[in-house]
């Protein structure tokens, strides 16, 4: 199906039918069962033990112990109407050392948790990699090391061969970004180091980690499956028209954005990148033909979309950071090729997070992706707001805040698909409050929460706004507008 096929859409903000309503969660934020079945640590397990790194010490040692939940967790989404559900798989569970061969434990559980989706009517959505990364994996030089993306690809086919029967949708990794920079340059993320140098190296490495990871689950799959990845694409703003400014937004343009989208699905590394970052290094990790592994074809792009990223330029004498407004937020810098670049937070609604609330940003997004890559589907595989969210003594959870969150991006990806954006399905972050990384179980992202003594779910209201959506395909007024 192209853009021009998508039927017509009419003023009661109805979505194309076949449009995907998921939700979203990943492995380690969910599971718990850290060391259950054969599972080892991955990176995140080192980090959140290592003292100071997670809000209070919060570990995902038991999560929300999905691990073990999961039947019950699938009748939830069955209950929400949801016709798809994107999670990922922990490496570490299904290969311990991130090599060799599998754990036969491991793979069942995903068969089994696959079964119960397709039994529930629900099409799951499985992505490789979600920040997870064996620990041993890690030791031997981690992403900056270019054996990591060999690994990766190995993973893949055993993914591929233990799944493929019954998954139509792969992701390879989820916002490489996020493993790249705040992994290896912020140190925010596992495994937490600050080198920017290991950053660029960690980038590139999962450019080819990822056209590895798609050929091996395209010789493993049936032709019919489709294959994609998730990008948290900043939205650029410049703060003002200055040159300065425009240029700074140019900047994290080509380190935030085209240094994923150029390898993927141009095939080659922007230009500017290379000179923004010539100061720290010559690219030579990079080998004559990664780019062109890298530069797989993909059924879809995922887009991953909380608020956008405003920018200036730094003040003569005064260094760069800030909060970078996606992901991680907190202390930003230092960021490689982001250096003399302040992120800032513009005034207005904000999400527990401190992430602005500005649905204009997705609608820009997703209609860039469209006129620079037309043929190519989108999916929203993230959106979602944190608040504080609590549980009324008449046993509900209010929070008309993400109510209000959800309608305008809704609103804003309805628009998008008017103006004639492929966009194919949206999936809420998250199905349930969750280990938030470095925030530990601070912020609630969830439609359902979860009380973290008793592990007990309550679907909040927003659930039940969202069940009404997946039933109806029609974006309703906001309650009280
Ligand atoms: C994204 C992550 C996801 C979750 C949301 C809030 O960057 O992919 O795991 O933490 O942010």
């Amino acid at each position: 199906m192209t853009a021009s096929e998508t039927r017509p859409l009419t003023a009661t903000r109805q979505f194309p039918p076949g449009f995907l309503w998921g939700a979203a969660t990943a492995a380690y934020q969910i599971e718990g069962a850290a060391a259950e079945d054969g599972r080892t640590p991955s990176i995140w397990d080192t980090f959140s033990h290592t003292p100071g790194k997670v809000f209070a010490g919060h570990t995902g040692d038991v999560a929300v112990d999905h691990y073990h939940r999961f039947r019950d967790d699938v009748r939830l989404m069955k209950e929400l109407g949801l016709s798809a559900y994107r999670f990922s798989v922990s490496w570490s569970r299904v290969q311990p050392t991130g090599r060799g061969p599998a754990v036969q434990k491991g793979l069942d559980f995903y068969r089994a948790l696959v079964d119960e989706l397709l039994g529930a009517g629900i099409r799951p959505v499985l992505t490789l990699y979600h920040w997870d990364l064996p620990q041993e994996l890690e030791d031997a030089g981690g992403w900056p090391e270019r054996s990591t993306a060999e690994r990766f690809g190995e993973y893949a086919a055993i993914v591929g061969g233990a799944l493929g029967d019954r998954v139509e949708r792969w992701t390879t990794l989820n916002e490489p970004w996020c493993s790249a920079f705040l992994g290896y340059a912020s140190g925010n993320h596992a495994p937490g180091r600050t080198d920017p140098v290991a950053a660029l190296r960690a980038a590139h490495h999962l450019n080819l980690g990822h056209g590895l990871a798609v050929q091996a689950l395209r010789a493993a799959l049936p032709p019919r499956a489709e294959v994609g990845v998730s990008l948290n694409l900043h939205q650029v703003r410049p703060l003002t028209d200055a040159p300065e400014d425009l240029e700074a937004a140019r900047r994290i343009d080509a380190v935030g954005n085209r240094v994923w989208l150029g390898p993927m699905l141009d095939g080659a590394y922007p230009e500017d990148l290379a000179a923004d970052t010539a100061r720290l290094t010559d690219w030579s990790f990079v080998q004559p033909a990664d780019t062109a592994t890298a530069h797989q074809p993909l059924d879809y792009v995922g887009i991953n979309y909380y608020t956008p990223t405003v920018v200036s330029a730094a003040a003569r004498g005064e260094s760069g950071g800030g909060s970078d407004g996606g992901h991680g937020g907190g202390d930003f810098s230092p960021w490689a090729g982001a250096e003399d670049v302040v992120f800032h937070q513009p005034p207005g609604e904000r999400t527990a997070m401190g992430w602005s609330v500005d649905a204009s940003g997705l609608y820009d997004l997703l209609t860039r992706m469209a006129r620079d890559y037309p043929e190519l589907p989108l999916l929203i595989t993230e959106n979602g707001a944190a608040f504080d969210d609590e549980v009324a003594p008449d046993g509900t959870v209010h929070d008309p805040e993400r109510i209000a969150y959800l309608h305008s991006h809704l609103d804003a990806v309805h628009r998008a698909v008017g103006s004639g954006v492929d966009v194919r399905g949206y999936f809420l972050w998250s199905l349930l409050d969750n280990f938030e990384w470095a925030y530990g179980y601070a912020k609630r992202f969830g439609a359902v929460h979860v009380d973290y003594d008793t592990l007990a779910r309550t679907p909040k209201a927003s659930a039940r706004w969202y069940a009404d959506l997946a039933r109806t395909g029609v974006l309703p007024e906001l309650p009280g507008a």
